[in-house]
């Protein structure tokens, strides 16, 4: 059965596409003069000793672990920028785990506490220097997924558990609170010391889940308002430039939930962005986080084989899925970034961006949907509006810093659309397309030169981005 399957792929090479007789066509209009969010950029992980992988501890040589990150990173290729680090509690070097900067925890919150910095972060260091070389503004996000064991309820960093001190822990030895929000800024100044720029300092990860075997730390709203009026003074303290998140929830619903309850526990300054995970609840509208950015955190199907194409069977792993659900969260739910699960892994799954196999290393069609935005609408860009006459053709516009535009353009029919593109506020003489298929990876196809409005073919089952300068 499963050959078989493996057969049909193989042999189906692509979605099916036609011309027909009548030509279709569509109007987008273009308005810089309505903004909306600030882009952050694309992303993805080296959690849980997935980097170690990236940089050779499964065979890859030192010139793939260079061109793996550069693919990823590089503004011309995958056009990524944000790295999203798991501030490791474990308290020993685990295979499959992250150590922590406290390896002994004190016997009350009082310490003494004996951080160690080991230089490597358990292969997270060497990703973002990395992926520093390729693109010097990366955007790290450290996260943790759990308190040190000490800290928390369940003395482990597994099991779930709440941080001691928060509305509802029991079990503790002390409030640790302070503690925990002085371990996270420790992880920044490491960083720091380091030469590296922590952007964004989270302390949940997926905290209305409790997996139990592996770090995980669980918190409502109300809980999060406890711990996180302690964090936010003090991370702003040391560094006044940080952004604080909250909360990583499993999906956007969990994490509207768990922003309302912030707020009404009266927390609701006491973060900068709203961070979600895409994986048990989809955006579909504006968040509830009082007009502070979001940005989706981690996600990956997770559940399938590997699955590197652009559009063959619709599965929700492929690349023409993901520009869609990225264009569905950053024009219905102003998200300001996308960051996959893992970056490079060696497996047969479909949880990381690049699939490695000893030496080998293979790009998915993910990466292309990532590429065909964040290429072009680069960090500190801006949403602007941007609308579509027809339904199964979909758009959005991001002016950048420099005042060139970005207009990703998705048609998901089988046939191609002839298209008008009107442009209202924006001073452009050149258009320059891009196109990505099942035959294509942001490919140049052509430039024009353009007035306040212009015509393009956008084909069937593809990206199209328009670069406007
Ligand atoms: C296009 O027109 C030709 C000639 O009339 C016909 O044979 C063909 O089936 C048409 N194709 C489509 C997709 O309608
Ligand atoms: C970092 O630590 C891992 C083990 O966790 C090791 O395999 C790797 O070689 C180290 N990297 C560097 C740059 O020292
Ligand atoms: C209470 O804390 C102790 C020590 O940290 C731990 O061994 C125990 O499992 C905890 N009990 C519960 C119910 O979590
Ligand atoms: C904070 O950011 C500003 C503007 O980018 C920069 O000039 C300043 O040096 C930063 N301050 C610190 C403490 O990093
Ligand atoms: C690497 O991937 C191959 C399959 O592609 C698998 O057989 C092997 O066990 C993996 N090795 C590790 C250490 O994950
Ligand atoms: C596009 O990338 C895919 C992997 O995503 C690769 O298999 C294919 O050869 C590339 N095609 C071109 C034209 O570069
Ligand atoms: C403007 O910024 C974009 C995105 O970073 C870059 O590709 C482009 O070369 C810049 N253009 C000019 C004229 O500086």
């Amino acid at each position: 059965m499963e050959s078989l399957l493996v057969v049909a792929l193989a042999t189906v090479a692509s979605a099916w596409t036609y011309s027909p007789n009548t030509s279709y066509s569509a109007t987008i209009s273009v308005d810089a003069s309505q903004k909306y969010q600030t882009m952050i950029g694309g992303g993805c992980s080296g959690a849980f000793g997935i980097a170690c992988q990236q940089f050779g501890s499964v065979g890859l040589s030192p010139a793939k672990q260079e061109l793996v990150t550069q693919i990823l990173y590089d503004e011309n290729i995958g056009g990524l920028s944000i790295v999203r680090n798991d501030i490791g509690s474990t308290p020993s070097t685990t295979p499959g785990d992250v150590n922590s900067i406290l390896p002994v925890c004190p016997p009350t919150p009082d310490g003494p506490f004996d951080y160690k910095w080991d230089g490597n972060d358990t292969c997270q260091l060497q990703l973002t220097q990395t992926a520093l070389k390729y693109n010097p503004n990366i955007y790290v996000y450290a996260d943790a997924w759990s308190a040190p064991g000490c800290m928390k309820t369940v003395g482990t960093e597994d099991n779930g558990g709440f941080i001691c001190g928060v509305r509802g822990s029991t079990n503790c030895s002390g409030d640790w609170r302070k503690a925990y929000a002085d371990y996270l800024v420790q992880y920044v100044r490491f960083y720091e010391e380091e030469g590296i720029e922590v952007s964004l300092l989270g302390a949940y990860n997926e905290p209305d889940f409790n997996p139990i075997t592996y770090a995980s730390m669980e918190s409502d709203g109300y809980q999060a308002k406890d711990f996180l009026e302690v964090l936010y003074p003090i991370a702003k303290a040391a560094f006044p430039n940080i952004s604080i998140a909250c909360c990583d929830a499993t999906g956007a619903r969990q994490e509207r939930n768990i922003l309302y309850e912030l707020e009404q526990a009266g927390g609701a300054d006491l973060y900068d962005i709203a961070t979600w995970h895409n994986y048990q609840s989809n955006p579909e509208r504006p968040f509830n986080s009082g007009g502070k950015p979001n940005l989706q955190t981690e996600w990956a199907d997770g559940t399938g084989k590997w699955n590197a194409y652009w559009d063959v069977t619709g599965q929700l792993a492929e690349g023409f899925q993901w520009a869609l659900y990225m264009h569905n969260a950053f024009v219905n739910s102003d998200t300001s970034g996308y960051t996959h699960w893992w970056c490079a892994q060696n497996t047969t799954g479909d949880n990381a961006l690049i699939r490695l196999e000893y030496d080998s290393y293979y790009v998915s069609g993910r990466l292309w949907a990532f590429a065909s935005y964040f290429r072009f609408a680069r960090p500190g860009s801006v949403r602007i509006e941007a609308s579509s006459n027809v339904e199964n053709v979909y758009v959005s516009a991001y002016v950048n810093t420099n005042g060139t535009v970005a207009i990703p353009v998705i048609n998901a029919a089988h046939f191609p659309y002839q298209t008008t593109i009107n442009l209202n506020g924006i001073k452009a003489s050149t258009a320059t397309a891009y196109l990505t298929d099942n035959e294509h990876n942001v490919t140049m196809m052509g430039q024009t030169q353009i007035g306040s409005t212009f015509q393009v073919t956008v084909e069937p089952r593809s990206m199209k981005t328009f670069f406007l300068s």
